[in-house]
């Protein structure tokens, strides 16, 4: 017997008189899932009082393409965006990004997908130009266990935020926002077998990864991107300031500065993400590690903007 799936929603989204056309459950204690809300049925305030003190709401897999659509309508309408509280608005940006990211990872070369993309970073750069608004709480939110497609939504959120440290015009912080949450498209290529994979990797799966840079821009191509900027980002994001990078091992100035930006955000991500195999590093810890270590790697003068932002 096929056993159902279901996938948690956002439940901050819901309001009173509120109704959906998909059946929403809950988990209960013996784990087994429990309809809390049929289609067409609206949620009252006493339901709303039951939902804040839950940990999360479900649909079941097959109706998830029908929250996704709602949950799209929801956040492009900036009225109902607005009506958000300050401090739910990064969570929402979030998971908006997550899954326009579940979607191009699974079809990289649909063109929607990319100008859903687009979107994301104009969501992010909104909240991080605004001035009510602390970079920290939409860093805060970043999650902290690491798959690609949320480690680049991570690498975007660094890289916006440095971009805007360095006081970037909003035209390049789009391009840079982009460009760092295309990085590593490539990878949507690579068997995942060995992306997924726990030890050591041989030379063979080694070589196979490094393409990932190359098949991105390759990717970016199809997708009609034409920024140089942005595609130098996803093309020599591994490159390092002595030349032992990869694909072209080119050294110094002559990595582009969105590879070099890319790079350590690329970095200072992977060290504070929890793997199978590591625990997270502390933001304090990977910094120290970056400064002391990866001097040859990295462009410290970036490195040293990161420190100053984070301070
Ligand atoms: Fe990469």
């Amino acid at each position: 017997m096929v056993s159902t799936k279901y996938l948690a929603i956002d439940k901050e989204i819901i309001s009173e008189g509120m109704s959906f056309e998909f059946k929403v459950f809950v988990q209960s204690s013996d784990k087994k899932m429990d309809c809390f809300k049929e289609n067409g049925s609206c949620f009252t305030n006493n339901d709303k009082v039951i939902i804040d003190t839950l940990h999360a709401l479900y649909v079941e897999e097959a109706e998830h393409p029908e929250y996704e659509v709602f949950y799209k309508n929801f956040l492009v309408t900036q009225q109902e965006l607005k009506n958000i509280k300050l401090d739910n608005k990064p969570s929402a940006i979030y998971e908006n990004a997550e899954n326009v990211l579940n979607d191009l990872f699974s079809n990289p070369e649909g063109l929607g997908n990319y100008e859903s993309s687009k979107e994301v970073v104009h969501d992010m750069i909104d909240t991080i130009l605004d001035d009510n608004f602390s970079i920290k709480s939409l860093m805060d939110i970043a999650t902290h266990d690491y798959y690609t497609h949320t480690h680049s939504i991570n690498v975007s959120i660094y890289a916006l935020s440095l971009g805007s440290y360095m006081k970037m015009q909003p035209e390049t912080l789009a391009e840079l926002g982009e460009s760092a949450l295309l990085h590593d498209l490539g990878k949507s290529k690579v068997d995942l077998s060995i992306l997924n994979k726990n030890g050591t990797l041989t030379d063979k799966e080694f070589y196979e990864i490094k393409k990932h840079p190359d098949i991105g821009y390759k990717i970016g191509l199809k997708l009609g991107i034409d920024n140089q900027n942005v595609l130098d980002g996803i093309r020599y994001h591994h490159e390092k300031m002595d030349g032992t990078g990869y694909p072209s091992k080119l050294k110094a100035s002559n990595i582009p500065l969105f590879a070099r930006i890319i790079g350590i955000c690329d970095i200072f991500d992977a060290l504070t993400s929890r793997r199978s195999y590591k625990e997270a590093m502390s933001s304090f810890d990977a910094i120290k590690l970056m400064k002391l270590k990866m001097n040859n790697h990295v462009d410290v003068k970036i490195l040293d903007k990161m420190i100053m932002m984070f301070r």
